[in-house]
């Protein structure tokens, strides 16, 4: 039998997912407050999918970027088809999905170097061989300043559930109809015994255990799979000369909001000690990270992070219809903006929009007024946008994309999520309902407004 798959589970396709957090606009604000510049996203580009399975979300992205080159790679025939179908039918001239090993593409550099790589669900399911084949890979497609996103379990939340991973590596398998049936009873019956001690494991499991066989044969059924942490995936990618440049997420930047004032006074401490990152995933109970990584991106001097998020257009918003245009970080604020400040805020962006003008409006001290715009964008109550002109340019591809979506989700039951030209990031509907009328069954005048805003209408 021959070995191409490396030891990765490849008989059956993983879930096709959309995800908010690959996005090119959203990098450049999130690199920028770190102090770092980052490649154009309203440039061309070209933007590299590594293990992109069905590469839903580099489709969406390619629709929202219509001046971005997009090339999707997996080793599985199967989401390749799968993903060229959309891309066809969403008439995307942009993208294109090719079916290749991290191997493959190590020994193959293209001509013209890329901006942006992504790796979702992919550097902590491999073996080590093969994270030594990606980083071949990263050190000669991707162009000095580019930068990488990686999505990957963390140690930090999985230790304590390697227990799960290894009950389903020693289960034997069910009948067809139900494969892991046996492995999810094995874990179900262990932690009914012991999951008063370890609640942690109990909650990831209640989470784990709803989803898709699919979903776990990747995630669980993967003899590879496992949790690192930080310095880990640095290690590797020190070799293809690059480094941290933070978290891919605005608000994961940010700890004192969701931290207590004596899990900040550790962290602190942990910082200086030089384990601050570690430290980091400890207190905010992480189980998967989603970071950006430079090869040689320059830094920023400290006003030019200001300069940057003061120019930025923001739209007043709330989080009453949940329709992922904030990811679900801000659940997890200890302290909510003052209900009057936040009305404030919004008030001050309907007739400013931008940051800028917001933080002039409040009449306070400049850090503070800082403070309180940034801390309105992350909990929800502004949304960025786009310049008008890549809006006007994303606008076609976007409504092919999400009319294509649209029709298979009601097709197949199943919606992995729209794009806006707005905002230029994915969304992912939580609510069933809001699936449901998406799928043009029931009604759900909020959502259908909320998504107008953002520049998805339906005839
Ligand atoms: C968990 S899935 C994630 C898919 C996609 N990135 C997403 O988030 O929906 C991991 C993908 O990596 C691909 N993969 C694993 N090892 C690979 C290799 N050595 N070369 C190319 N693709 C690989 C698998 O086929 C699979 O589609």
């Amino acid at each position: 039998m021959s070995d191409w798959n490396r030891g990765y589970p490849t008989d059956a396709v993983y879930v096709d997912a959309i995800q908010p957090a690959i996005s090119p606009w959203r990098w450049k604000q999130a690199v920028r407050f770190a102090g770092r510049d980052g490649p154009d996203p309203s440039a061309p580009f070209r933007f590299v999918d590594l293990g992109c399975g069905t590469a839903t979300t580099m489709t969406a992205l390619a629709a929202a970027y219509p001046w971005g080159q997009f090339d999707g790679y997996d080793f599985m025939p199967e989401p390749v088809h799968m993903a060229n179908e959309i891309i066809a039918e969403a008439g995307l001239g942009n993208a294109r999905v090719h079916e290749g090993s991290f191997g493959e593409m190590a020994a193959t550099p293209p001509e013209v170097p890329y901006d942006y790589a992504a790796g979702h669900g992919v550097w902590s399911w491999v073996p080590e061989a093969v994270r030594a084949e990606l980083q071949q890979v990263l050190a000669a497609w991707l162009a000095p300043g580019a930068l990488l996103y990686l999505g990957y379990n963390t140690a930090a939340g999985w230790s304590a559930s390697e227990p799960i991973r290894q009950i389903f590596r020693q289960t034997p398998p069910g009948p067809a109809h139900d494969r892991f049936g046996p492995a999810r009873a094995a874990v179900t019956a262990w932690l009914e015994r012991t999951g008063d001690r370890q609640p942690m494991v109990r909650n990831h499991w209640s989470t784990m255990k709803a989803s898709s066989d699919g979903f776990i044969m990747h995630e669980l059924g993967n003899p590879h799979g496992t949790g690192l942490w930080l310095e880990q995936v640095l290690a590797v990618l020190d070799g293809a000369k690059m480094g941290y440049a933070g978290p891919s997420v605005l608000a994961e930047h940010l700890d004192a909001p969701f931290l207590t004032e004596e899990d900040m006074e550790l962290l602190r401490r942990a910082v200086a000690e030089g384990w601050g990152e570690t430290a980091r995933d400890l207190l905010h109970g992480r189980y998967f990270r989603k970071d950006l990584y430079h090869r040689g991106t320059p830094g920023l001097p400290g006003s030019g992070m200001v300069a940057a998020m003061r120019d930025l257009r923001v739209i007043p918003w709330d989080m009453e219809v949940r329709m992922g245009t904030h990811l679900g970080v801000y659940r997890r604020l200890r302290q909510p903006l003052p209900e009057d400040l936040a009305a404030r805020v919004m008030g001050l962006a309907s007739e400013g929009g931008t940051f800028g003008a917001v933080m002039d409006g409040l009449n306070m001290e400049t850090l503070q007024a800082f403070q309180v715009t940034l801390m309105a964008l992350v909990s929800g109550h502004l949304l960025d946008v786009r310049p008008e002109d890549q809006v006007a340019a994303a606008q076609d591809g976007c409504d092919r994309f999400n009319a294509v979506m649209l029709v298979r989700g009601r097709d197949s039951g199943h919606l992995p999520g729209l794009v806006s030209p707005v905002t230029g990031t994915c969304l992912q509907f939580p609510d069933e309902a809001h699936r449901e009328a998406l799928a043009g069954r029931g009604s759900a005048p909020e959502l259908f407004e909320r998504l107008a805003r953002i520049g998805i209408a339906f005839a």
